[in-house]
């Protein structure tokens, strides 16, 4: 597939910047006279989230100028280069000020079940089909619709992906011009407090010790630039963010050759467990243990991506355990 802007946008291995070490300095373009050129505005909503924030960096290495929402006046994105709009990226009024306040025709969409969403299939979808509608009253000419690998495919008890399928459905119907990126299992997972598997020294852990296909959020602010600089080839399509795939025991392998230090992989709880408290999640994982999905593979995500994180990556990339101590030895 030609994307002629792709080299643009590759970070080798060897230079992925942990993820505290974002450059802040301004986006700049040339034109074909060697004039600087404004760069283009994009917004992007859930800013501070596990995927805006490296959405947002990604983006800014991609030469763009990126607005994110927040609902805190205080928080980091300006530390991080990021413009930041006080907005509370599900309520539709506060969606149209911000389109008219920034300019931006280009916008990154993220919907929470979890979250902003309260566990509601039907708020997300409500709070989907706000950020869908107020783009098409702006006259937005691309938006990024992140949904999830395959979720179309999991079993009725998924209930955290009904949201997501209902609102592809909306979004090929609304008349926006679009892409929809749909990813596997973020790698934050394995560095994840909030849900209460912080990342220490030493050992990993995860709801499957079997074989799963992972992605860094980061690869999806990469592939969101892909999408958005070549319009022609990407819009009306959809892809796959799957950066590698492998079994926690390769997990931890990859952990211990950046750390240099041995690494024990764990559950982070019993699979009866997991099945009594987690049930939505539990039937998520049932279909990566038993029925090997989502069908998507690495290999053709980095015929898009070709340096797509692997764990190893990630783990550099990443770069500090939970407790702010640095992960790789050679740093
Ligand atoms: N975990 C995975 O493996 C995985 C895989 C594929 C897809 N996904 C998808 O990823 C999405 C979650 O993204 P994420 O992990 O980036 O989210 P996240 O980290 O949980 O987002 C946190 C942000 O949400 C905002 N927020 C929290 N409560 C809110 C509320 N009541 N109203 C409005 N904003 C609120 C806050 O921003 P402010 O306080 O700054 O406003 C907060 O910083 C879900 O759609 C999930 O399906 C996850």
């Amino acid at each position: 597939m030609s994307n002629p802007t792709a080299p643009m946008l590759l970070v080798t291995r060897e230079k992925v910047k942990p993820k505290n070490e974002v450059s802040t300095a301004s986006p700049n373009r040339r034109s074909p006279g060697g004039t600087s050129m404004p760069a283009e505005k994009i917004l992007v909503l859930n800013a501070t989230g596990k995927v805006g924030r490296n959405v947002c960096r990604a983006l800014r290495e991609a030469g763009y100028e990126v607005y994110g929402t927040t609902r805190s006046s205080k928080g980091t994105l300006a530390e991080q280069g990021v413009k930041p709009v006080v907005c509370n990226y599900t309520v539709r009024a506060d969606l149209d000020r911000v389109f008219a306040d920034t300019g931006a025709r280009k916008v990154f969409v993220i919907t929470d079940y979890f979250g902003a969403a309260k566990k509601s299939a039907t708020l997300e979808f409500e709070q989907g089909r706000a950020a869908i509608d107020a783009a098409k009253a702006a006259g937005v000419q691309h938006l990024v619709f992140m949904s999830v690998a395959d979720a179309e495919f999991f079993d009725e008890h998924v209930k955290h992906l009904h949201a997501k399928v209902a609102l592809e459905k909306y979004l090929r119907q609304s008349g926006v011009p679009f892409s929809i990126l749909q990813p596997c299992a973020f790698f934050e997972n394995l560095d994840d407090a909030a849900n209460w598997n912080p990342l220490k020294k030493g050992v990993v852990k995860f709801l499957t010790m079997q074989d799963c296909k992972y992605c860094a959020t980061y690869d999806i602010g990469r592939a969101a630039a892909i999408q958005l600089k070549d319009p022609q080839t990407w819009l009306g399509k959809t892809l796959d963010v799957i950066g590698w795939q492998g079994d926690l025991s390769q997990v931890a392998a990859a952990l211990s050759r950046v750390s240099g230090v041995p690494v024990k992989a764990k559950l982070a709880m019993p699979i009866f467990l997991r099945r009594l408290f987690l049930n939505d999640l539990h039937h998520m994982f049932l279909y990566y243990e038993v029925h090997k999905g989502p069908r998507g593979t690495p290999e053709a995500f980095q015929k898009i991506l070709p340096d797509a994180l692997s764990a190893e990556d990630w783990f550099r990339f990443h770069g500090y355990y939970a407790n702010g101590e640095k992960i790789a030895a050679d740093v």
